[in-house]
């Protein structure tokens, strides 16, 4: 980072939280999750408050009466800072900071000051800053006057901060124009970089997931890299892409070849339940990761009470960038914490479709690079197949694929000679006609699997 335009001070902070929810209870574990988000920001959780916002209002989105509820709850317990799981307007932040006499932070301000905290890339922290800047920026017309100085403390005032009363809106501008270019340069760098991986035709493999589902601790034990691992939220803001060679999965068949090749593994930024549009935006570069991918590797605390909303969250994450459709390996991990729990492989379509693991103690890692190979087509099957003439629909399909290396006519029908994906040969094993396919599966693959959609 070159000349650092705004100051940029640390240090724990009380915060009081306050959840917003209209109609029935805050949903589960929302609350939790938000906690969670202060103290990785660095707060030091006092109270947490809910509030009813079945009509919110417009200038300070909750009540008058739990307006009064929360300044007595500051005064009582000395939080110095309020927290709202909701998006703000300016109007409502600059209300409720002059009612509270107290720093109000949004969710999206809260989010953002720990991408400050957490980008390390030269990129990331363009990133983070222009995405503060914009943030800040619907906010700079009110000037900071209505509070009074600060009690140290700095949550949603690092990166661009306290000296903004110095800040007019040109520099504001001009600093934005500059981040916005030297973005653009770093983004045609990384272009190019993804353009050479692709030319040397590598298949791409991205780890996505909720945050601290623990994708930077399997991506170190894939690559015996030292991607940073934390039990803190958002530790991976900066894709990280490694080689990884795919071992040769264990095929019953002598016929079947060895899978070659390596694997190009991203480690992406970890995604959470209503990611701000604007961060989301903001990360283009580490989605773009996702977004390319040939496979995404979804990461899922296998342990987490919530670990099915918070997957559909991710999917709902990867449909909004545009990775929606793109194929999925699950990885349930952290099945250390589950009694009893083995790694295993649930099969779908005929291939693997979840790997069961622990990343932490290496459990399971040798099935999950052989369901990598499986799905990436890399593991392949290869010999004579042996087709009736009533086969001639499979026989079609086997040439549509460009599976089929030499054919002889037989009496009864065609013999063979095909070289496929395992994960197709098994698909096509599972329809009606494919019997005559059957022989040259190898005994690990499901000898009569299901047929998926994809
Ligand atoms: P973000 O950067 O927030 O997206 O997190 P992440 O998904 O990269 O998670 P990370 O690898 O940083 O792991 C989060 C926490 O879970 C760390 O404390 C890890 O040590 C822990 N963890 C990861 N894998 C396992 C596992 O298999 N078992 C157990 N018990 N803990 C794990």
């Amino acid at each position: 980072m070159p000349t650092q335009l705004f100051e940029r001070s640390r240090g724990g902070e009380n915060a009081l939280l306050i959840q917003p929810h209209a109609g029935g209870p805050p949903a589960e574990g929302v609350l939790e999750e938000f906690a969670e988000l202060a103290r990785s920001a660095g707060a030091d959780v006092v109270a947490m408050l809910t509030a009813r916002i079945d009509k919110p209002n417009p200038s300070i989105l909750i009540g008058s009466g739990k307006l009064d509820e929360v300044k007595a709850a500051c005064e009582a317990t000395g939080a110095d800072l309020v927290l709202v799981n909701h998006a703000l307007t300016p109007v409502q932040e600059r209300n409720l900071e002059k009612a509270l006499q107290r720093r109000v932070v949004d969710r999206t301000g809260l989010i953002l000051d720990i991408f400050a905290q957490r980008a390390r890339s030269h990129e990331g922290k363009l990133q983070v800053e222009l995405a503060q800047l914009r943030h800040l920026a619907t906010r700079l017309v009110r000037g900071w006057t209505h509070l009074e100085r600060q009690r140290g403390g700095a949550i949603g005032l690092r990166g661009p901060g306290e000296t903004q009363l110095e800040t007019d809106r040109r520099l504001l501008q001009k600093r934005v124009e500059m981040l916005q270019k030297r973005l653009q340069k770093v983004e045609v760098q990384h272009t190019q970089m993804r353009r050479a991986r692709v030319r040397s035709e590598l298949p791409r493999v991205a780890l996505v997931g909720y945050t601290n589902a623990g994708k930077s601790t399997l991506f170190n034990a894939l690559t015996g890299a030292e991607a940073y691992a934390a039990d803190q939220l958002f530790a991976t803001l900066d894709p990280t892409v490694r080689r990884i060679s795919v071992s040769p999965a264990a095929s019953a068949k002598a016929d079947a070849t060895p899978p070659g090749g390596g694997v190009m593994l991203a480690d992406t930024v970890g995604f959470v339940r209503d990611l701000p549009h604007a961060l989301v935006a903001a990360f283009r570069s580490t989605l773009s990761e996702a977004r390319e991918a040939d496979l995404l590797l979804h990461v899922i605390d296998a342990s987490d009470p919530l670990r099915d909303e918070r997957s559909a969250q991710v999917d709902a994450v990867l449909h909004e960038i545009g990775a929606g459709g793109l194929p999925q390996l699950r990885v349930f991990n952290k099945i250390d914490r589950i009694e009893g729990a083995q790694p295993r492989c649930d099969t779908d379509g005929g291939a693997c479709g979840a790997v069961w693991l622990s990343a932490r103690d290496g459990l399971g890692l040798d099935l999950l690079r052989e369901a990598l190979g499986e799905r990436l087509g890399l593991r392949r099957v290869a010999g004579l197949a042996r087709l009736p003439t009533s086969a001639g629909r499979l026989r079609a399909r086997l040439h549509a694929l460009g599976a089929v290396r030499g054919e002889q006519h037989a009496d009864d029908g065609w013999l063979l000679r095909i070289d496929l994906p395992l994960v197709e040969a098994a698909r096509l094993a599972a329809q009606p006609d494919g019997a005559p396919l059957q022989p040259l599966l190898p005994a690990t693959a499901p000898k009569h699997p299901v047929e998926s959609p994809a």
